[in-house]
């Protein structure tokens, strides 16, 4: 099981000053605790980051008890992901494809992915419901209330079989936000597993806050990894 981890955003909104993937969450840079979490995962094998284009020494670094090749990124997530895919050695016939940015992901979302992959789904997410109430909108002016029961928010890894991401990121389809959509926009089927409050994505400032107490509490006494 290959995994390929795009890490290479600048972080905009969160607005560190500094890729996102090297801001410190308790401590450690946010792309260390995500790489970690993957790593307990014993059937997840080579791992291929891709890293901001001038922070692939210090990244080469930072992960080097970890096991991984770190190749430069891209100026989009497709691409960074495109590039880190060309990057994965060969014999390895399945491939998870990881946010660093969803860095608390917990184990159970990992082995979830990997175990619909086992038993041979082509491609793979996670997903939750959605919380909030969802309005379709034109600038201001509420144009409906969708219908939320059948909407899911997706999370990562995703997985897949190796050559069905290939001739998906193959087929120059462009502007995805993840890989899944390109399965999909090949008319191939995806399949769900249940995704995790705890593998949100950090994007902005509270989700330093909120990733920032995750950590404090599976560190504290008797605290637990989420299951
Ligand atoms: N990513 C990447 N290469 C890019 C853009 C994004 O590898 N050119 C990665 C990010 O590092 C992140 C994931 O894709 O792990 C999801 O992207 P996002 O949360 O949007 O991160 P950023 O692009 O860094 O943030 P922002 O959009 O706020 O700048
Ligand atoms: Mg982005």
């Amino acid at each position: 099981m290959g995994c390929l981890v795009p890490a290479a955003g600048l972080g905009l909104r969160l607005g560190a000053g500094r890729p996102k993937a090297l801001v410190d969450l308790a401590g450690e840079p946010l792309l260390v605790h995500a790489v970690r979490a993957l790593r307990a995962c014993p059937l997840v094998g080579p791992v291929v980051v891709a890293a901001p284009v001038g922070d692939v020494p210090a990244v080469t670094d930072l992960l080097a008890p970890y096991d991984v090749v770190v190749v430069p990124g891209g100026a989009s997530r497709q691409e960074s992901v495109g590039l880190a895919l060309s990057a994965l050695p060969p014999g390895v016939d399945l491939v998870l494809v990881h946010d660093a940015a969803r860095c608390l992901v917990p184990g159970s979302v990992v082995g979830a992915v990997i175990e619909a992959l086992l038993a041979g789904a082509d491609a793979v997410v996670p997903v939750v419901p959605l919380a909030d109430t969802v309005k379709h909108v034109d600038g201001t002016r509420v144009l409906g209330t969708v219908d939320r029961s059948g909407l899911r928010a997706v999370q990562t890894p995703q997985g897949f079989r190796r050559d069905v991401l290939v001739r998906a990121h193959a087929a120059g389809i462009v502007g995805a936000t993840d890989d899944a959509s390109l399965v999909e926009a090949l008319g191939g089927p995806v399949v769900t597993v249940p995704g995790h409050a705890e593998a949100f994505k950090v994007t902005g400032p509270f989700d330093v806050v909120l990733a920032e107490s995750v950590l404090a509490r599976r560190a504290a006494p008797g605290g637990r990894h989420a299951r």
